[in-house]
C-alpha cells in the first residue's frame, strides 16, 4: 500500500513555505551573477540528453527541502513498490508495471506470484514476426497484394502514444508504410482517413484495452463495413483486421480471431501503454529494431529513477520544480514546448498523461485535498507557439512554468535551418529569464531618436519582467533511443508528483460520468418529440438541435 501523508502536513512543506516568503522574489539573474557554476551544478547530462534546470527560481536550500519533502511522502518507497509489482493502483486494485514492458534485463517482475516476464517476451515476439512480415511486405490482403497501409483505431491512451511516436520518428519510417490513426467518433475522422486508403493493401488495428469503448468500437464497425464492401466476403477480414486488446472476448465477439489478438494486461494503464502491443504501429511503421532501441531508451531512463539517488535523479527534480511552482508560487499551467516539428504531437500526449493521471482532487484516503494537485499541460512546437501565445508567457499575469526541448542535431540539415530553429531556442529562455528593464528599454528607444515625450509614453509597454522559468533539454539527436528516455523522463515525473500529491495516479474515474449521460442521451437524440428528462439548459439544447437538423 502506498503511504499516505498529506504533504502540506509534513516538516519540510512548513520550512518551504517560510522559505517561499523569502524566496519568491529572487531574481534568477543574480542567481547566475552570485554563482558562476550555476549551469554546471543544476544541469544533469544523462546519455544523450542534457537537461538544464539551472533558469529556475530555485536555490540549493529550496532543492533541498523539496528533496526533504519527497522523502517524508516515502517517494523511494513508493517507486519501490511499483517497480515490484505492488498493486498501487490501489482504487482498481491493480500493479502499475509499464516499466515491465520495456525491462530489457529480463529480471523477473512478479504479479500476484507469477513473473510478467515470459508473457511480456511472448507477445513482443509476436509483435516483431507481425512487425517483420508487414514491413518485408509478407502480409497479404484479399487480393494478393502486400498491406502497406495501417489504420489504427484507438483513443486517448491507446492512440495518442502510438500517434505522437510514429510522428516523431518518422526519419525511421520503412519504405512504403504508411500509417494513419482514427479516434475521433466524429464520422469525419474516419470518412477523411478512408478516402486515403485502398481495401486492398489497408491494415485495421483496432486499439482499445477495454474494447468497449463508444468512439473505437463504432469507428470499427464503420471500417469493417467499409472494408466489407470493397470485399464481399467476411471470410477476408482475417486478413485486414487485428485488435490490440486485455479482452479477449470482447475481440472474439467483435469477430477477430484469438491469433490476429495482440493482448496486454490490465497492469498497463492505458496512458501508459505504448510500449505494449499498443505500439504495433509504432514497430510496423519504423521496423522492430527501432522499436526495440525505443524500448531499450525507456528502459535506460526506468533504471535511472529507480536507481539514482533523490537529488541526481532527473524525473524527481523535475516533478519537484514543477511542485515548487505548481504549490507554492500558484502556478496553474505548464507548457511543453518542443523546438522539433517530429515532436509536433509531444505536448498533446503528455497533455492526457499528466491530466489523466493528476487531475484528482480527492487524496489517497479519500478525503478532499486542501492543496492543489495536477496543473494544466498544454504546448505547441517552437517557433510556431512564439507567433501564437509566447506574448502571454512574457508580458502575461500568469507564472507559466515552460520546458523547452531540442535536437542539437536535426534530421533535416537544410541550409541553416536548425541554426535559426535553435537561435530561437536558446533565447527564448534566455529572454524569459533577463527581460528587458527600464533601463534597457529607455537606451534602446533614445537610440532610436524617440522624444521623451515617445519614451514615456512607449516605456511601460516595452518592459519585460522576467524571471521567468524555464527547465531546457537538448537531446544530441532524436532517435527511438533518446525518444524513449524522453517519454519515461515525463512518464516518472508525473508519477513522482502524483505520490506526493497523496492522490492516485493510475485510475481515471472523472472520465466516467460524461460517458454515462452521453449512453442515456443517445437514444432520446432519436424521434422529433422534445426531452424533458434533463436541466433546462441541456433539455433546450437536445430539443433546439432537433429542430435544426430538419
Ligand atoms: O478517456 C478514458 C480512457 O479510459 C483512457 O484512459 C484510455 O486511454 C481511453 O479511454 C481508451 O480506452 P480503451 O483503450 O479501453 O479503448
Amino acid at each position: 500500500m502506498l503511504n499516505q501523508q498529506n504533504p502540506t502536513q509534513t516538516q519540510a512543506w512548513k520550512k518551504l513555505e517560510a522559505h517561499f516568503e523569502q524566496a519568491r522574489d529572487i531574481q534568477m539573474k543574480q542567481l547566475f551573477a552570485d554563482d558562476p557554476d550555476r549551469f554546471n551544478r543544476f544541469s544533469i547530462q544523462f546519455e544523450d540528453i542534457l537537461v538544464d534546470f539551472s533558469k529556475n527560481r530555485i536555490t540549493d536550500e529550496t532543492l533541498q527541502l523539496l528533496l526533504q519533502l519527497a522523502e517524508e511522502c516515502k517517494l523511494h518507497d513508493a517507486i519501490e513498490q511499483m517497480f515490484t509489482g505492488a498493486p498501487i493502483n490501489e482504487t482498481e486494485d491493480r500493479s502499475v508495471l509499464h516499466i515491465a514492458l520495456r525491462n530489457r534485463t529480463n529480471l523477473p517482475i512478479m504479479v500476484d506470484g507469477k513473473d510478467v516476464m515470459p508473457e511480456v517476451n511472448k507477445v513482443l515476439g509476436r509483435m516483431e514476426t507481425f512487425a517483420n512480415q508487414m514491413v518485408n511486405g509478407e502480409r497479404r490482403g484479399f487480393t494478393g497484394k502486400p498491406l502497406r497501409t495501417i489504420v489504427n483505431i484507438g483513443i486517448g491512451g491507446s492512440d495518442l502514444g502510438a500517434v505522437m511516436v510514429t510522428e516523431a520518428l518518422k526519419p525511421y519510417w520503412k519504405p512504403g508504410m504508411q500509417v494513419h490513426f482514427v479516434s475521433n467518433v466524429d464520422g469525419t475522422h474516419m470518412a477523411e482517413t478512408l478516402k486515403q486508403c485502398d481495401p486492398e493493401t489497408t491494415l485495421f488495428m483496432i486499439a482499445s484495452k477495454t474494447f468497449t469503448t463508444q468512439e473505437t468500437m463504432t469507428n470499427a464497425r464503420t471500417a469493417r463495413s467499409w472494408f466489407l464492401e470493397a470485399a464481399g466476403n467476411e471470410e477476408e477480414v482475417a486478413k485486414h483486421f487485428v485488435a490490440i486488446s486485455t479482452n479477449a472476448d470482447g475481440v472474439t465477439d467483435f469477430g477477430i480471431a484469438p491469433e490476429n489478438m495482440f493482448g496486454f494486461w490490465d497492469w498497463v494503464g492505458g496512458r501508459y501503454s505504448l510500449t505494449s502491443a499498443i505500439g504495433l504501429p509504432i514497430a510496423c511503421t519504423i521496423g522492430f529494431d527501432h522499436f526495440r532501441q525505443l524500448l531499450e531508451g525507456f528502459h535506460a531512463m526506468d533504471l535511472h529513477f529507480r536507481e539514482a539517488e533523490l537529488d541526481k535523479n532527473l524525473p524527481v527534480l523535475l516533478a519537484l520544480i514543477g511542485i515548487w511552482y505548481n504549490n507554492f508560487f500558484g502556478a496553474e499551467s505548464e507548457a511543453i514546448l518542443p523546438y522539433d516539428q517530429y515532436l509536433h504531437r509531444f505536448p498533446a500526449y503528455f497533455q492526457q498523461g499528466n491530466m489523466e493521471s493528476n487531475g484528482k482532487y480527492v487524496d489517497r484516503s479519500g478525503q478532499p485535498v486542501n492543496y492543489q494537485t495536477g496543473p494544466i499541460i498544454w504546448g505547441e512546437p517552437g517557433t510556431n507557439g512564439q507567433h501564437a501565445f509566447y506574448q502571454l508567457i512574457h508580458q502575461g499575469t500568469k507564472l507559466i512554468p515552460c520546458d523547452f526541448i531540442a535536437p542539437a542535431i536535426s534530421h533535416n540539415p537544410i541550409g541553416d535551418h536548425h541554426a535559426k530553429l535553435l537561435s530561437n531556442f536558446f533565447a527564448q529562455t534566455e529572454a524569459l529569464m533577463m527581460g528587458k528593464s527600464e533601463r534597457e528599454v529607455r537606451a534602446e528607444l533614445e537610440a532610436e531618436g524617440k522624444t521623451a515625450s515617445e519614451i514615456g509614453q512607449l516605456l511601460p509597454f516595452k518592459v519585460f519582467e522576467g524571471n521567468r522559468p524555464t527547465n531546457s533539454i537538448l537531446l544530441k539527436k532524436l532517435t527511438p533511443r533518446s525518444l524513449g528516455s524522453l517519454i519515461a523522463l515525463y512518464e516518472h515525473k508525473i508519477f513522482a508528483q502524483g505520490i506526493i500529491w497523496n492522490i492516485f495516479s493510475f485510475d481515471q474515474w472523472g472520465v466516467e460520468l460524461g460517458k454515462q449521460l452521453a449512453k442515456k442521451i443517445l437514444p432520446e437524440l432519436d424521434g422529433a418529440e422534445d426531452v424533458s428528462s434533463h436541466d433546462a439548459s441541456t433539455n433546450g439544447l437536445i430539443n433546439a438541435w432537433k429542430e435544426m437538423r430538419e
